[in-house]
Parts: structure tokens; sequence; C-alpha cells
């Protein structure tokens, strides 16, 4: 059968762009070993971090997925079952290799494009990013930026639910307006208010934790905000992510780290996959009683995987990005 791909075409050079990729077909071999199997992909997640970590020139690029099994000769994963894995971006897969896919888990009535996103990677990344790295206390001052996007839409919720006071900023009002229905306190939009405005009304006790998505300048200046001994998880560097390699990518105040006493601690989701089945099970119980909410920006047609992966850099998503087959 044919399916398929997209490659990386050229590397990056500050934003992707379409010139990045290229768009290919290629044969899938129907003739399947014990323990093989066929999908074709149902929902495709575009991450930021792809820009930052992938293949090189000429490969497949890489990614997560959600996809239908359609042929099968392996008895854990029978034709028609829903399973997910980092397959890239191709829309009909053979995997000879069954350990790199998995069920994806019972979501019942909920839609399976979640285990890409509040209940998957980014939705994980909130929950160990705001229990695990930044451990809040109730009556705490919270802040998280990006926060209209998969992952800071959840970390405010979370935090919110552990009786913080939850600050926002988001690229747009749409992004606030949502992020202030799912409750959080306040919610910023940073191209148009300052740190020191936004701050002074909403937080002028100071700052606790900082939930950090976006680096630069933002964060340099938030430092300033912050109580002595608060803590920040540093999540991404969206504002970094289209820079050279070599460009620097701003020097942090440290007279400030020194003189408040800060707590400042990048993290990497999988180093916490020992946490995913509490988390998951949290997850889904919160996501069902309406105490997690979540939205999803879904791009329709595999051909338009570039779209939905340039929209990131740009902000057009609100919540997750999904790219629907
Ligand atoms: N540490 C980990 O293990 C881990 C795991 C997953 C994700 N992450 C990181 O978490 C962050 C959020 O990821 P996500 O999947 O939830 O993405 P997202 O927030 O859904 O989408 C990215 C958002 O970044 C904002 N943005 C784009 N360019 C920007 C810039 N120059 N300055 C400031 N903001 C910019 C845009 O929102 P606005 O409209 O608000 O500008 C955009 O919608 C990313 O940095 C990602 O790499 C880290």
């Amino acid at each position: 059968m044919k399916g398929d791909k997209w490659i990386l075409y050229a590397k990056f050079a500050g934003e992707p762009s379409p010139g990045n990729f290229k768009l290919l077909e290629e044969d899938v071999d129907e003739n399947l070993e014990d323990g093989e199997v066929i999908c074709q992909a149902v929902y495709l997640s575009v991450d930021p971090y792809m820009r930052l970590y992938n293949v090189e020139v000429g490969n497949v690029f890489s990614g997560e997925q959600v996809a239908k099994v359609i042929l099968s000769k392996n008895p854990d994963f029978k034709v028609g079952c829903l399973v997910q894995g980092y397959l890239g971006w191709r829309n009909v897969t053979k995997v000879t290799d069954p350990s790199i896919i998995k069920l994806i888990p019972q979501l019942g009535d909920l839609s399976p494009s979640l285990a890409l996103g509040t209940l998957g990677m980014p939705g994980f990344t909130a929950y160990v990013g705001v229990l695990n790295v930044l451990k809040v206390k109730a009556g705490e001052t919270f802040v998280v930026t990006s926060a209209g996007g998969a992952v800071g839409t959840v970390a405010g919720q979370i935090a919110k639910l552990k009786g913080c006071k939850v600050i926002g900023f988001a690229g747009s009002k749409e992004k606030c307006d949502l992020i202030k229905e799912y409750g959080f306190d306040y919610a910023f939009n940073y191209k148009e208010v300052t740190l020191e405005q936004a701050l002074s009304e909403a937080a002028p006790e100071g700052v606790d934790c900082y939930f950090d998505n976006v680096g630069g300048e933002f964060t340099n200046n938030i430092l300033s905000f912050m109580n002595t001994n608060g803590r920040i998880a540093v999540c991404g560097t969206m504002s970094t992510y289209t820079m050279d390699e070599n460009q620097p990518s701003g020097l942090l105040p440290y007279r400030t780290i020194l003189l408040k006493a800060l707590m400042v601690q990048g993290f990497h989701v999988f180093s916490f996959n020992a946490e995913w089945p509490a988390c998951l099970n949290e997850m889904i119980q919160w996501v069902k009683e309406g105490k997690i909410k979540y939205q999803e920006t879904i791009t329709d047609g595999f051909g338009n995987m570039v779209d939905a992966f340039i929209g990131l850099f740009k902000g057009t998503n609100i919540g997750k990005a999904i790219v629907k087959c």
C-alpha cells in the first residue's frame, strides 16, 4: 500500500517555514512477520520541541501520533485498536518493533486526541512541573507563561486546584478569556501590558512559583518580582527556539538569583516516567469531573502538518495543537 511522509528537507534557520519540509509518497510493505502491525494515523501532535530536537535532513520528521491498527500479526494490537507512539510524520506506518507503540489509555467518551495533549505528554509535563518540581503549596502566588497553550492551560489549573493564586500570561485576548474561564485569577496579554503593570495589580505580595515556558527577556524581568526562596521551573524557552544554536539565548541575572535565594530548575518530562501511571489516573479523573478543562486547535489533513507546526511559533494555537488525518 501507499503512504505519505513529511521529511526534513532543509535545516531550520529562524522560524520554521514550508521550505524546511517536503511531502513524499512511500510504499508500505504489507507482508507482516509475527509481531508486526501497520497503523494509520488518526491524530498527530505538533510540539515546540520539534524545532529544537529532531532528525537530520532527509529523514522523516519525528513526532507522536495516535493511530489505528489496520493490519496486524500481533495479538496485543488487534485490527481496529488505537495505539500511540513516536511514529514520525507519517500517515501509514509499518511497525516492526512493537515496543515503540502502546494502546492509548481507556478514555471512555473522551477524544483519543487527548492522549497527545492534556492526557498525554503536555499534560504530564504540567503535572510534574507543578507538583514535583515547584511543589506548590496552598496560598502561594503562581505565574505561568504560554498560559493559553497545551502545557500552560493545564499547569495553571493544577496550581489552582492546589490552592494557589494563579496568574497567566498569554499572547491574545482569546487566550486570556479562555484561561479566566478555566479559573485563573488573572490573565494578561504580555504583548499589551508590562510585567510591572500586571504584577503590581495581581501580585503586589510577590511571586512564589514561576512555571517558565518562554525564557528570554520575560523570564529575566520576572526575577525581580520573585519572593525570597521563590522557585522557578524552567519547562521551555519558546522565545529562544527560533534562534541560531550558536546565538547566546540570554543571561540570567545571577545577582538577583543569589540575593533572593531562588531555586531555578530545568526539567525534562521523561525523567519523571515512573510518575506517569499515577498522574494519568488523577488527570483522567480531574478531566472527567470537569476540574481540568481543555481546548484543542485541530488542523484538518495530513497535508497541513507544516502549517500547524509553524502556527506554534506564531501563537495561532489555543490549547493543544493537533492535526487530524
Ligand atoms: N520540559 C519538558 O519536558 C517539556 C515538555 C513539553 C513542552 N515543553 C515546553 O513547554 C512550552 C509550552 O509547550 P506547549 O506544547 O504547551 O506549546 P503551546 O504553549 O501550546 O504553543 C506554543 C506557544 O508559545 C507561544 N510563543 C510562541 N513564540 C513565542 C515567543 N517568541 N515568546 C513567547 N511566547 C511565544 C505562543 O503563545 P502566545 O500566544 O502566548 O505567544 C504559542 O502558542 C514549550 O516551550 C515547550 O517546549 C517542555
